[in-house]
């Protein structure tokens, strides 16, 4: 029991402020590999460069989503039904560009300005997605491609991939059966090039900010979404693909039209 309190003491304080003098850092110097002239990472993950991408339809193309604010603020709330209609490639591309849609792209490649904000506009965020339902899509796992605004097919569906899907979501059975779930890894080095320890209070914060642009979107099309924390860590690594080390799932949120 001791082992658990002391666990979760230790884990609180990673939600708190870095104490530079407790760690005899001078004037919060903390020699990050910025500070060292070590060159930033890339601003996404490398794809190969004979990929096929697939395209999305141009944000400035667009015409969905037209709400007033206030109205989808209102209407928010975690839904778990949906119904098997497929979201329409207008639709998924509306839902990527709200939560992780470049705006800008520093010159110097330095950093990227998207649709959420992130400190030191680090986005240490990479968009899986187990699509079933998304029409002109095969079903199976895609990775959204921010700068190009395109997708990026990592593999067909497996034929259990719905009731995979749902074991690492500790049974949650409505998390695969979905038109499509999201699902965030986090690429801590991204941040850590610039913040280092003071990174990993950020990365959670912003998984935040991502996951309630998709809710907001979402009640613009009438879809809806729920935010999932409760999910097997090796298990949706798997899934996605990454190595659990310096990518790994922190969040997912399955996505589908509303069934009342
Ligand atoms: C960090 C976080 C983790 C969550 N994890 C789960 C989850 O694993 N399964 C689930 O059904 N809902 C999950 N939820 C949704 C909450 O249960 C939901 O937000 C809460 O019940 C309030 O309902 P509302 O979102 O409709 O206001 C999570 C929400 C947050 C913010």
């Amino acid at each position: 029991m001791k082992d658990i309190d002391d666990m979760t003491k230790h884990s609180r304080q990673s939600l708190k402020a870095v104490d530079f003098d407790a760690l005899e850092l001078k004037g919060g110097d903390f020699e990050s590999d910025q500070r060292k002239g070590i060159a930033p990472p890339p601003l996404q993950k490398p794809y190969p460069e004979d990929a096929d991408l697939i395209d999305l339809v141009h944000p400035g193309k667009i015409n969905i989503g037209q709400i007033p604010l206030s109205q989808a603020i209102d209407k928010r709330k975690s839904r778990r039904k949906f119904s098997q209609t497929p979201l329409s490639m207008e639709e998924l591309s509306f839902l990527l560009w709200s939560t992780q849609g470049v705006q800008d792209v520093e010159k110097n490649q330095v950093w990227t300005k998207r649709t959420v904000p992130s400190g030191g506009a680090r986005q240490p965020f990479e968009t899986y997605l187990i699509i079933n339902w998304v029409e002109g899509l095969e079903p199976g796992i895609y990775r959204y491609i921010p700068i190009e605004h395109k997708l990026l097919q990592i593999q067909l569906a497996e034929p259990d991939q719905q009731e995979k899907v749902k074991e690492a979501s500790l049974g949650q059975g409505f998390v695969g059966q979905c038109a499509v779930t999201f699902v965030w890894a986090a690429i801590p080095y991204r941040a850590e090039w610039r913040y280092r320890l003071i990174s990993h209070k950020n990365i959670g914060i912003e998984a935040g900010h991502i996951c309630q642009n998709l809710y907001l979107a979402c009640e613009a099309i009438d879809a809806g979404t729920c935010a999932i924390a409760a999910y097997n860590q090796k298990l949706m690594d798997e899934i996605i693909g990454v190595d659990g080390e310096d990518e790994f799932t922190v969040y997912l949120s399955p996505v589908g039209k509303i069934e009342e």
